[in-house]
């Protein structure tokens, strides 16, 4: 399958979409597509409830345990025939020591729904780590910033950093994975409707408390990404951040990802694929439109 020469015009069966393709692809492509290969079933240990349509899955598969970095996704696979294409579920948290992988994952359509209803015991099809994970910088002031499901990647940021370490969470309504955070860091909430902590956004509250300084890591929905974009920008200050765009293949194969990054060329942007290229970027390269 496939040449050995960098990038080319190779034809391979495409398993995961269920057809040919004859397409460039560069070597990465190719060893994506191998990789594919490797899905594997894991033991679920937990699958469990721990908010509105929130849920908390605890898998046995010592390879991602042992591999993983923070801010990488895993692919779960559906097991309705309907539902062929992989959910990028992002890893919550690892223990290499037993060899467990948890994802904090939130019901939105049929499959999500179907991983809620799995059980300790049951077997889940996971293909992973995938994505390119943050770079964890040694740094004085470390700020992470999660809203809604984007906060559960963040919280093997926080285990893993050293340093001092603030975390601001932003939920619509409710709150999640808030205790799980302050055993490793200070904890700020804020909830759109003022259930939980400051009424507003999490942007509001980090300019609240003082944020000056440090390094940024940050994962949650578009318009809250932009806005940390604009602070690190005003503040002159480093900030990464994880992308989320709707996937096909998750491993780099069918560019259904792609998002806009500035460049240095004729019309000044270029397109990258989140699920490889990603999910994380640094902000400064981000264009969000
Ligand atoms: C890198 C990455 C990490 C993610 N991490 C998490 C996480 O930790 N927790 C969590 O709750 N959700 C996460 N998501 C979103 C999650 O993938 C979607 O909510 C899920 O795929 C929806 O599947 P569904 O069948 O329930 O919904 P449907 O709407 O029925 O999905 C239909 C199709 O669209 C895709 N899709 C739908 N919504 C999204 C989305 N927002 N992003 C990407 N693909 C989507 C699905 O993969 C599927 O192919 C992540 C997405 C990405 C890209
Ligand atoms: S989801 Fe297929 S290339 Fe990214």
């Amino acid at each position: 399958m496939g040449n050995d020469s960098g990038r080319g015009t190779i034809v391979y069966r495409n398993d995961l979409l269920g057809y040919h393709m004859s397409i460039g692809l560069e070597r990465e492509d190719i060893m994506c597509q191998e990789s594919y290969n490797d899905k594997v079933l894991a033991e679920i240990v937990v699958n469990e409830k721990i908010a509105d349509r929130v849920y908390r899955m605890v898998f046995r598969e010592k390879q991602i345990a042992e591999e993983a970095r923070a801010g990488q996704f895993i692919n779960v696979y559906c097991k309705a025939e309907s539902r062929i294409l992989p959910r990028p579920i992002s890893i919550c948290e690892v223990d290499r020591e037993n060899g467990l992988v948890t994802i904090v994952y939130m019901i939105v359509g049929m499959g999500t729904k179907e991983f809620s209803e799995l059980k300790t015991g049951d077997k889940v099809e996971v293909l992973g780590p995938l994505g390119n994970g943050f770079t964890l910088r040694d740094c004085e002031d470390n700020v992470i910033v999660g809203g809604g499901v984007g906060a559960p990647p963040l919280l093997e940021v926080v285990k893993r950093l050293p340093g001092k370490k603030r975390v601001f969470l932003g939920f619509r309504s409710g709150a999640f994975l808030v205790d799980e955070f302050r055993k490793y860091a200070e904890v700020y909430v804020a909830t759109d409707d003022g259930s939980v902590g400051d009424k507003g956004t999490v942007v509001d509250l980090m300019r609240k408390v003082g944020v000056k300084s440090g390094n940024i890591y940050s994962c949650g929905p578009k318009p809250m990404l932009a806005a940390v974009q604009d602070m690190a920008e005003e503040l002159g200050i480093n900030a990464q951040i994880s992308l989320e765009e709707r996937m096909g293949c998750g491993i780099g194969a069918c560019v259904g990802c792609i998002c806009k990054i500035k460049a240095d060329n004729e019309v000044g942007y270029t397109y990258k694929k989140v699920c490889k290229d990603g999910p994380i970027f640094d902000a400064k390269e981000v264009m969000f439109e």
